[in-house]
């Protein structure tokens, strides 16, 4: 048993969610997927994978090797059972407790996990040792301006929506409510994700806050909302 999602409650809300439906069904999608290198030939390590679905995407995409590491043994039996075959391969383990060997990797990739992690600086320094020279590190994590505040929700004035920040400077942990269940995430400043990075000796190449496709508010008025504060930040930066 390790963290939220091997709670069998949680990760069956987890499995109702759009997102969990595939990756053009996360509205991140069309911002994150070119960010990506040609991954032909690469080889890729997934960090918090989940159900796999990234790996299966580098794999689709002409990867030679791609690992998922997540330290869920219900997510993990997802992404077996859906996508463990050559090249693709996981493994069960926190991410800070991978090996991290010196220059392995050529993309080092992860989505929405690293909120999960309270030192970032130490993970960040284990993925560049890890990354290939001129290796890329992709990650989608919470935004701080979402992160900040212990209840995650809008409140309204008599100019509408808006969304509180609390505790902005305060970085640590936050337990909130997600998908009705108590989860604890770690809030990062915006200015220790970027020092962190810089201080690990990645360049930044890429700083995205995602916001929702013109197309997906056409379609969906109740997105607008998301229009008053970014959920995620997408980063791309490389060892070089
Ligand atoms: C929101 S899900 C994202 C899954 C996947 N990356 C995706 O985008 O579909 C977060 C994942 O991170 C994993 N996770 C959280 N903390 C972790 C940690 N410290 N070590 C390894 N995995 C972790 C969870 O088990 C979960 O599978």
């Amino acid at each position: 048993m390790s963290g939220i999602y091997d709670d069998k409650s949680f990760f069956c809300d987890y499995a109702k969610m759009e997102r969990s439906q595939g990756l053009e069904h996360s509205g991140e999608w069309y911002q994150l997927e070119p960010l990506f290198p040609a991954l032909k030939g690469l080889s890729v390590l997934d960090l918090g994978c989940g159900y796999g679905w990234h790996c299966d995407y580098a794999a689709r995409q002409g990867a030679s090797r791609v690992l998922g590491i997540d330290e869920s043994s219900l997510m993990l039996s997802e992404a077996r059972r859906r996508f463990e075959r050559p090249p693709v391969t996981f493994r069960q383990l926190p991410i800070l407790d991978y090996e991290y060997p010196e220059g392995e990797w050529d993309l080092v990739f992860s989505n929405l996990a690293l909120h999960y992690i309270e030192d970032l600086a130490a993970a960040f320094s284990k993925v560049h040792r890890t990354l290939t020279r001129g290796g890329v590190f992709l990650f989608n994590i919470e935004h701080p301006v979402f992160t900040a505040g212990v209840r995650q929700e809008f409140r309204s004035d008599e100019e509408g929506l808006y969304w509180p920040v609390r505790g902005y400077f305060s970085e640590g942990a936050r337990t909130t409510s997600f998908l009705g269940h108590s989860v604890t995430k770690y809030h990062h400043s915006l200015s220790s994700i970027v020092d962190s990075l810089l201080d690990a000796g990645f360049s930044l190449e890429r700083l995205v806050e995602a916001r929702p496709s013109v197309e997906a508010l056409r379609a969906d008025e109740r997105l607008r909302c998301e229009l008053e504060r970014p959920i995620m930040l997408i980063i791309r930066c490389r060892r070089t």
